[in-house]
This record gives C-alpha cells, structure tokens and sequence, in this order.
C-alpha cells in the first residue's frame, strides 16, 4: 500500500516534464500528454500531477477549473436537498463552485486510497484558501466512477439515465470549513 506522503505534488507548467501516466482511459491520458499544457496556456484549466518520490512515474493528476452550479427546474427536489444547507436568506438559484474537469489515478496505484486522497486534498485547499467564494466541488462523473465519488461524499444533481455516460454530481465544502 502506497503511502500518500511520499508522493510530490505540482501544477503543470509549460516546461513540465509529464512522466509516464496509464489509468486505463484513452482520453484521460491523452488529455495529460496533449491538451493539460494548451488549457493552461488558455487559462482554461489548471493541472496538477502527483508524481512518485523520484519522480520517475506520474500517480494521478487531475485539472481545476472554475464553475457554477445552477437550478435545473426539471431537478427541483435534487436542489432542495442542495439548499438545506444554505440559510434561506442567502438562497439563490446559483453558486460559485470549482469543478474537476479530469481525474485519473494511474491502474498501478488503483484502489489504494489515492482517488480519495487527491479529494481531500481539493477539499481542503478550497474550503480553507477563501481567495473568492466557492461553496461546491463539481464533477461530470464517467457512469463506472460514480461509486467512487459517492464514497468521498459527492451527490447526484440530477437523477441518472442509465443511457448517460455521465452524471453530474456535487460536494458541499461547507463540511469542511474551519
Ligand atoms: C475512479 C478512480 C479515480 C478511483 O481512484 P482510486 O485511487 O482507485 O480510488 P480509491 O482507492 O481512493 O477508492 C476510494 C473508495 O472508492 C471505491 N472505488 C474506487 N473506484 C471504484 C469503482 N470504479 N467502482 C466502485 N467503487 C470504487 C473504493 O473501493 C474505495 O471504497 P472503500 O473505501 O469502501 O474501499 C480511478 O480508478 C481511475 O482513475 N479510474 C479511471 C478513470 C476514471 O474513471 N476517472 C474518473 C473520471 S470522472
């Protein structure tokens, strides 16, 4: 079992070296190798790798871009489960969020608790950093992750199609905040 310490994590940078990364998607590793350096040259996505001690092998990455979560009028008893938490005098039908626009944990690191590692870290950088507001964690989750994130304490925001490659799912940071 892969100690979650012994791991360096950075930002891409247009200069950055990708070690190799396999998490058994095309597109999420084509994404690492050909689109994470365009997206942040067009300040459209930030990525950040989490990379073994000697940097020989890339663990997991994941990119971070800004969002808003929004009332779906077809979703409405999803958003009153989402709006308990929020005093009625500051509902609105938005809120600032940030959203994983990609997550990958590589197979040979797979189920050794670094998925949910790599969440809590998101959690806490945005819970505690209070540089603008952001209330949510957003993500689009590929049907076969969403287990997975319900694990980490993610919620639907709409109900599933089971045609749907993905569902739209959202963690309120308010749990974690000081
Ligand atoms: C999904 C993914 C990120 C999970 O990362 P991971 O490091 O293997 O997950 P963890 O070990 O942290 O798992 C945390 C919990 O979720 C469960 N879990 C992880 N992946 C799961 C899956 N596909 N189905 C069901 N449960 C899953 C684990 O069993 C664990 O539960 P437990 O605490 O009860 O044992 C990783 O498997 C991956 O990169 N998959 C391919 C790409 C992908 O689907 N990315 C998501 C894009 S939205």
């Amino acid at each position: 079992m892969s100690n979650f310490n012994d791991f360096t994590f950075r930002q891409i940078e247009a200069d950055t070296d990708i070690k190799p990364f396999d998490c058994g998607d095309p597109d999420l590793n084509g994404f690492l190798f050909d689109d994470a350096k365009k997206y942040l040259n067009e300040m459209l996505a930030v990525t950040y790798l989490l990379e073994d001690s000697q940097a020989q092998k890339t663990v997991a990455y994941y990119c971070l871009l800004n969002d808003k979560i929004e009332l779906n009028p077809g979703e409405k008893s999803k958003w009153n489960k989402l709006n308990r938490n929020i005093p009625n005098n500051k509902r609105h039908h938005a809120y600032p969020a940030v959203k994983i626009g990609r997550l990958g944990v590589s197979k040979e690191y797979a189920h050794q608790n670094i998925g949910r590692m790599v969440l809590l870290q998101i959690k806490m950088i945005f819970s505690r950093m209070n540089l603008s507001g952001c209330r949510f964690i957003t993500v689009d989750a590929y049907s076969q992750a969403v287990p997975f994130y319900e694990k980490c304490g993610f919620h639907s925001l709409s109900n599933k199609d089971e045609n749907d490659t993905t569902l739209a799912m959202y963690f309120d940071l308010m749990y974690y905040k000081k």
